[in-house]
């Protein structure tokens, strides 16, 4: 049996999640072969770039020994939703993927599990990260940040120092974080904003620069 890593999700970000995988594994050989997992028995046998959907969640429900699993879902709820279900059964890993053009210094970043970190990448130090997250291409974050689980931080986001994020929060492509500024679970920062003001209340939509909330 190879030693594969089941991608969960057949989207686009599935695909993405799965070459990142392919680029670890170019400098790392950490798995034989990658493989989707899809809701849609109908899927199973679906070519895909780096990998052929095999199976469904009971397909690593019933698996007999410890397998790698990393989530390609990139909607912070959905990406909870199935990150729960699955790490109910102890013999699923979840791997932190760092693509090898990411800087992530593991004596300066500390990182739960499940993540996902795109190439480009830059995480300074003293950063404490949950599970789940998803970090998309060219995301930085500074120095002292705190991130919770489950947020979905879309390309080139940048993170400023001492910001403190709890979870489920989306980060649109370009958006930034100003200093020292907290954002409450499941906000989303649409995509170009520029947070000046921490926003406490959850769920909020916050656009524009400088970000408001949406009315
Ligand atoms: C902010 C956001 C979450 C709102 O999503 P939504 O509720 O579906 O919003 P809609 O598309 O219905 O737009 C509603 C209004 O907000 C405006 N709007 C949407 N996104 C905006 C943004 N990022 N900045 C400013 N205005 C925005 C729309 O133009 C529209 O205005 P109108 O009513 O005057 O026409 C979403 O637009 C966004 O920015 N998501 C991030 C996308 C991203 O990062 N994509 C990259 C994927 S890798």
């Amino acid at each position: 049996m190879p030693h594969r890593l089941y991608i969960v999700a057949t989207s686009g970000l599935a695909k993405e999640t799965a070459q990142l995988a392919d680029a670890i594994c170019r400098v790392t050989p950490l798995w034989d072969e990658i493989a989707y997992i899809s809701q849609d028995r109908k899927e199973i046998g679906r070519k895909l770039p780096f990998g052929v959907v095999v199976g469904t969640d009971e397909l690593l429900i019933a698996a007999a020994e410890s397998i790698d699993v990393a989530i390609g879902i990139g909607a912070p709820t959905a990406r909870k939703r199935v990150a729960q279900a699955l790490t109910q059964y102890s013999h699923l890993r979840f791997p932190n993927l760092i693509h090898p053009k990411a800087l992530v210094d593991p004596d300066w970043v500390r990182l739960g599990i499940g993540n996902a970190v795109a190439a480009g990448c830059v995480m300074t130090c003293d950063i404490e990260i949950g599970d789940f997250n998803l970090f998309n291409l060219n995301v930085t974050v500074a120095h002292d940040a705190r991130i919770g689980s489950y947020n979905v931080f879309n390309p080139s986001c940048n993170v400023s120092g001492n910001v403190q994020i709890d979870s489920e929060v989306l980060a649109g492509t370009g958006s930034q974080v100003l200093e020292k500024l907290q954002i409450a679970s499941r906000c989303m920062l649409g995509a170009g904003a520029v947070l000046t003001r921490s926003c406490d209340v959850e769920g909020t939509v916050l656009t524009g620069v400088p970000a408001r909330p949406r009315t």
